[in-house]
């Protein structure tokens, strides 16, 4: 195997807003049912992205926007996505005794990042429920969380930074927006906007919507996996009912604060968006971040220029 000293993502952001809230709430207690039979024992969340786990780039991200806390939300059997953020002594040393310096800063990554606490969500009632559970682990100063789902790569980073800048200025929650075509909007939450006369890198949200029929969406721009959510959100997870699939959705907690009078806006995210949520979407990320490594790109490169010649 090679030493060779690599990034783990080679797209950290040097950017650091110190307004970002201090926790970072990492949804990964879903079934992760489209990367079946792998996922009857790998969390989806730990599957590589060339070699670093797709949860460990969101919590770089985190902690580069300035969270100092990793609340990761599991659930029964999951145990190893929190394990990935704990020190393995053992590996360490092992790693130590044999000169693999590269391979050990590499191990100790996850567990420096951040300080990192877990809940569990005891059954799958959706996104909104998993936000939920939260609540109680949370200090009584802290009047927002910044939510990240491990799902979604959101780069360059800056994407939260930006978010928190937005919050200080007008107060509620902020989320990050991408545009969609309208073929793929129903995938998604998908905001109703309005234009911002001060900044065309922020819209007001009027309302929101999770998952519409693309006649039904109130615009192109879908939350894209980032939140930066007011307490209040705790407050209307508890008045919601179970809305698209039959789950308590975070779309319907924020409509909920928008028809309540809080402030919510989108920040737009202009950069690229992966997916990792499907097989499709997490090869493109696993071939973008492979393609842009020293180690692996070249060759990489080579090889699909020669194999897409052949089609
Ligand atoms: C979730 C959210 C949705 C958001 C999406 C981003 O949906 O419910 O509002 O747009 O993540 O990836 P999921 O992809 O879990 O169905």
């Amino acid at each position: 195997m090679s030493d060779t000293p690599t990034t783990s993502s080679g797209r950290r952001s040097a950017a650091v807003a110190p307004l970002i809230p201090r926790t970072a709430v990492v949804p990964a207690a879903g079934l992760g049912t489209r990367f079946l039979p792998a996922t009857k024992t790998v969390p989806k969340e730990l599957l590589p992205v060339v070699d670093t786990p797709g949860i460990e780039l969101v919590a770089e991200e985190a902690k580069s926007a300035g969270a100092e806390r990793l609340l990761i939300i599991t659930s029964p059997g999951k145990d190893g996505v929190v394990a990935h953020f704990v020190e393995d002594l053992v590996l360490e040393h092992t790693l130590a005794a044999r000169g693999k310096e590269s391979m050990l800063a590499k191990v100790r990554n996850a567990p420096s990042l951040l300080e990192v606490a877990s809940v569990i969500q005891e059954s799958p009632l959706g996104l909104g429920h998993a936000i939920g559970c939260v609540e109680s682990e949370l200090a009584d100063d802290e009047d927002a969380i910044a939510v990240l789902l491990p799902d979604d790569l959101v780069l360059p980073g800056g994407a939260l930074g930006r978010m928190a800048a937005a919050r200080a200025r007008y107060g509620g929650s902020v989320l990050c927006a991408i545009e969609m075509p309208s073929d793929e909007i129903s995938a998604y939450g998908v905001f109703d906007v309005e234009d911002d006369p001060q900044d065309p890198d922020i819209k007001r949200v009027r309302g929101m919507v999770e998952k519409p029929a693309p006649e039904d969406a109130p615009s192109n721009f879908a939350a894209a996996g980032r939140y930066i959510l007011d307490r209040k959100i705790f407050d209307a997870l508890r008045q919601i009912e179970p809305g698209a699939g039959g789950e308590l959705q975070i779309t319907d907690a924020i409509a909920l604060l928008i028809e309540q009078g809080e402030p919510v806006h989108v920040v737009i995210h202009e950069g690229t968006r992966h997916d990792l949520g499907n097989p499709g979407g997490y090869l493109k990320a696993a071939v973008d971040f492979a393609l842009d490594r020293d180690d692996y790109g070249p060759a990489l490169r080579a090889w699909l220029e020669q194999r897409l010649a052949k089609d």
